[in-house]
């Protein structure tokens, strides 16, 4: 058993490290998405006749977007794998080892979606319409494939499916979520670029009022597909596991608020789209577009938090918990200890007052910093401040009957004892009670809430609900 330690990032949560990178990436990429395809269109518009103007959009200015949303969504991807990994090393390991073929798959489609757009960029002028349309096509599919692809491969972790039996490729890939979320991204995708180009035609001086009004009409058209988004979103809240439903739908006040969040703001930029730029083609200034894109980006942020959020205690669900840890692990590591294959100094300038509180703060980097911090967001010595050391050894005990999204404890007796010394110490600075010997009453305590807790998950897979003896709470 390899143990990769958490990189801690006080006062921020190593997740929000993850999310911001993520969002921002995520972002660009269904942009570039998106935009390969108004770039088609646009092009078969200026090809057959349709709009003169949609010819100069193309070639004038949206290639330049493209270019830099590309390179920037690539330069983020690649942040979102540095990040990723010095969070949950685990949890990518898994990711790659499960699915290579797939991720080199992707790999070749984005080589054709550099390749296609490079030659576009650097050639349109020189080359025939027709050419230049096949170049378009080819960095739109390209580009969408990279999106199908990875799809496969994020929703897995949300809904593993029949994977979790057989292991099938196949199946993680398909799995529930996997259709509502590749339409739910394609549309988000052509609405971002819609956006954008808003955005642009604002930016075309040599056009007047008139002929920036009629290619703004023209790319409102890739916002039509917006109307779908509730169907979509009620699929995918069908497809995923009751439980994260529920947190979502309520369950988490964060989390709800955040699915409101995504959802208002894309009913505002739906309804603007629909009424004011579809049907009665008005026209839309550049300062609104903008707003209307920085809605966008919140629902994109929202919408991200919701799908990360709902998959806890999991990193991959039913699979990995969120500190890496599998759930057929937990009794064993109750055993031995969590920290038995755990090599790892603490970093450099970690301040604890001895051995047990060094142990404690092992223990917490193991089991609790991807999702807390000591002290900050999330921060688990402010959570339990109130709390007196029993209450702290027996809820931290029963962690997944504490709140149904924590996993189990995963370590024994006085690994959880020098935990509680070490959050204890990091408030009151008493390094003679957090370093005196531990007390036989106080681990039996203990011992009794772990029996009493199991090491089952709050929330198990489907067929194995009824295994499990304990009670949830
Ligand atoms: C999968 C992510 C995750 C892991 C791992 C995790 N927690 Fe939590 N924990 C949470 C979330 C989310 C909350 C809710 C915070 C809130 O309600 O604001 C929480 C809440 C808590 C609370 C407050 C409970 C209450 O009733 O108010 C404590 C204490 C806590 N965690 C301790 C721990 C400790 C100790 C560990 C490690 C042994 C741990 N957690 C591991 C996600 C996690």
């Amino acid at each position: 058993m390899d143990v990769y330690p958490v990189n801690q990032y006080d006062p921020l949560m190593p997740g929000i490290m993850i999310a911001i990178v993520a969002v921002v990436h995520v972002f660009l990429a269904q942009f570039a998405v998106g935009g390969g395809m108004l770039l088609c269109y646009f092009q078969w518009l200026a090809m057959t006749g349709r709009s003169a103007n949609a010819r100069l959009f193309v070639h004038g200015y949206f290639k330049w977007l493209v270019l830099i949303s590309f390179v920037a969504g690539a330069v983020t991807g690649v942040g979102i794998w540095f990040t990723s990994i010095q969070v949950s090393a685990f949890t990518i390991g898994g990711m790659i080892r499960n699915f290579h073929w797939i991720w080199a798959t992707e790999y070749l489609f984005f080589l054709l979606e550099v390749f296609a757009g490079y030659m576009f960029y650097r050639y349109h002028q020189k080359i025939s319409d027709a050419a230049c349309m096949k170049l378009l096509v080819m960095y739109a599919f390209a580009a969408w494939m990279s999106l199908f692809l990875i799809n496969g491969i994020i929703s897995w972790q949300l809904t593993p499916g029949g994977w979790i039996e057989k292991h099938s490729i196949l199946e993680g890939f398909f799995n529930p979520t996997f259709w509502p979320s590749l339409f739910f991204r394609t549309i988000v995708a052509l609405t971002l670029a819609g956006l954008v180009a808003c955005i642009v035609v604002n930016t075309m001086q040599s056009l007047d009022q008139e002929a920036k009004r009629k290619l703004i009409n023209y790319a409102a058209h890739l916002l039509v597909p917006m109307v779908l988004m509730p169907i979509l979103g009620g699929w995918f809240l069908l497809a995923m596991p009751a439980d994260s439903r529920g947190w979502v739908l309520g369950g988490s006040p964060t989390m709800n608020l955040f699915l409101n969040i995504s959802i208002g703001a894309s009913l505002a930029i739906g309804g603007y789209a629909l009424i004011g730029l579809y049907l009665q083609r008005l026209y839309i200034n550049g300062a609104t577009a903008t707003l209307l894109l920085m809605l966008a980006f919140g629902a994109t942020a929202g919408g991200e938090f919701v799908r990360e959020g709902s998959r806890k205690p999991y990193s991959i669900r039913y699979w990995m918990y969120s500190n890496g840890i599998h759930p057929d692990q937990v009794a064993q590591m109750r055993k031995e200890g969590c920290l038995v294959h755990d090599p790892y100094p603490l970093v450099n300038g970690t301040e604890v007052a001895g051995e047990i509180t060094t142990r404690g703060a092992k223990v917490f980097r193991r089991q609790c910093a991807v999702c807390h911090t000591v002290s900050g967001l999330n921060g688990v010595t402010e959570l339990t401040e109130s709390w007196d050391e029993d209450q702290m050894r027996m809820n931290i005990a029963k962690l997944q009957h504490t709140k149904p999204f924590m996993p189990p404890f995963a370590g024994n007796a006085e690994d959880l004892e020098s935990l509680v010394r070490y959050l204890k110490w990091f408030n009151e600075r008493n390094d003679e009670q957090a370093e005196a010997p531990m007390e036989e009453a106080a681990l039996a305590d203990i011992n009794k809430w772990l029996d009493q807790a199991g090491t089952e998950p709050a929330s198990k897979p489907p067929g194995r609900e009824a295994a499990s003896s304990e009670g949830d709470s």
